[in-house]
């Protein structure tokens, strides 16, 4: 039984202890725009914000996760894609197949919530999100983009 606060809702549900929060967040409550790759922390795919600091779902179990720790997936970051990370990834349009791409924007909108203006170098050393089609450059264009974007 776990307890979790996802997207501002709170869900009860019937898991096993040590299930990665990914399978939970997925399986569980049906959210699929957290996306599993390695399954091993290593590709950021499974990115969510946990008490808005990124974190890779796949390698979190369930129950180190607190009733009131407030989980936030892609599906919750705005309620209209009008964060200003989402809103930046379109205009530079960003995406190639997309398969790794909301890893890439929960990363990108926790490193903005903590650095408002990052660097090229914040940027290469917070983003170590795997993007197997290389969009690396209109990833680093895009965050800076969102930069400018909130904060004028
Ligand atoms: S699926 Fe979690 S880091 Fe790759
Ligand atoms: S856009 Fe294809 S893996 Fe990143």
């Amino acid at each position: 039984m776990a307890t979790l606060n996802i997207n501002g809702r709170i869900h009860d549900l019937q898991v096993e202890a040590d299930t990665p929060l990914l399978w939970v967040i997925r399986e569980h409550v049906g959210l699929t725009g957290t996306k599993y790759g390695c399954g091993v922390g290593q590709c950021g795919a499974c990115s969510v914000h946990i008490n808005d600091t990124v974190q890779r779902s796949c390698s979190i179990r369930v129950a180190d996760v607190k009733a009131d720790d407030r989980i936030v997936t892609i599906e919750g970051l705005s309620a209209t894609s009008s964060h200003p990370v989402q809103k930046a990834w379109a205009v530079i349009d960003v995406p190639q197949c997309g398969y790794c791409q909301s890893g890439q924007i929960m990363a990108a909108a926790a490193l903005l919530h903590k650095t408002p203006k990052p660097t090229d170098q914040d940027i290469d050393e917070a983003m170590t999100n795997i993007c197997r089609c290389g969009t690396y450059q209109r990833i680093r264009a895009a965050v800076h983009l969102a930069a400018n974007t909130a904060n004028g």
